[in-house]
């Protein structure tokens, strides 16, 4: 009797770009054993971003697997915008059903690392594209990224020196608050937090740049003029092409990305051109 076996090919890793960045193929995230999930932890750790691509995950899926990197942000900026039924994955999409938005539409405008105006930030985002908007063959709504850990690395000495030790305040202010109405009871429920300008990440030990024009207000204790001066120097040095990956969607990317050694903004260049994801979060730890 002839007996052939199938051969199951396990994770297979390709960096994306020079600083950061990596793609995970040969994986399908709702039979994933052991072996295959310390694969996707390595390559995380390694290369801050990672893209699995053609997965196809219901909520369930998705929320499985965000719960073995760590426990679940408890509760979304906006339980409004949830996944019908799942608190735990907010929807981000520009489409309307009967008149009424289904989901964030404005997420990610400004470079940020999710949940910095909280204590307590979130280490891990999980972003599965469900609709990429295409305009004459070319597809919009990128998502950039820029390697926090990289820029740090790339400062002058005399630069690492004068942010040592430094500490910045995060908002919620800083740029939801001027676009949108904020209440009171949300002001009451995320007051502004401090936390350390240069980052150390709390799995790999690298340094990282901690501020971002999304969440960060001011440098604690540096007259204003000042403050914001340094912000938009390190800011302006972070985003440089060197530090950057640009992520081309495509329908079944799960994205996974680390809030401690990157930034990430969204492109909004799609109009109505339909684009709907859905995102979870994984609860991290105090930066220090
Ligand atoms: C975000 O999480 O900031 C939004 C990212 C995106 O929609 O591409």
């Amino acid at each position: 009797m002839n007996v052939s076996f199938e051969k199951v090919p396990g994770p297979i890793v390709r960096p994306l770009a020079p600083a950061f960045g990596a793609e995970v193929r040969g994986v399908d995230l709702r039979a994933l054993d052991e072996t295959g999930f310390e694969a996707i932890q390595a390559a995380l750790n390694r290369y801050s971003v990672i893209v699995l691509p053609d997965q196809e995950l219901s909520p369930p899926d998705q929320i499985n697997f965000t719960k073995r990197l760590g426990p679940l942000h408890p509760k979304f900026f906006n339980p409004q915008t949830s996944v019908p039924g799942f608190v735990e994955l907010s929807v981000l999409s520009n489409m309307k059903v009967d008149g009424r938005p289904i989901g964030d539409a404005d997420a990610g405008r400004f470079w940020h690392s999710d949940m910095a105006f909280k204590k307590i930030p979130d280490i891990y985002s999980l972003l599965y594209a469900l609709e990429v908007p295409v305009r004459d063959g070319e597809v919009l709504g990128d998502t950039l990224f820029a390697s926090t850990a990289a820029a740090y690395d790339g400062l002058p000495a005399a630069m690492k020196k004068r942010i040592s030790g430094l500490t910045a305040i995060h908002s919620i202010m800083t740029t939801f608050g001027k676009r949108k109405q904020v209440s009171e009871e949300k002001r009451q429920e995320l007051p502004d937090v401090e936390h350390p300008v240069v980052r150390t990440h709390p799995i790999t030990g690298r340094k990282c740049i901690y501020v971002s024009e999304g969440h960060t207000a001011s440098i604690v204790g540096m007259p204003e003029d000042e403050s914001r001066e340094l912000l938009k120097l390190l800011h302006e040095h972070t985003i440089q092409p060197q530090y950057m990956y640009r992520h081309k969607w495509r329908v079944g990317d799960l994205l996974i990305w680390d809030n401690c050694a990157t930034l990430h903004r969204a492109e909004h260049d799609y109009g109505d051109i339909p684009r709907r994801m859905h995102r979870g979060g994984v609860l991290g730890s105090v930066p220090v």
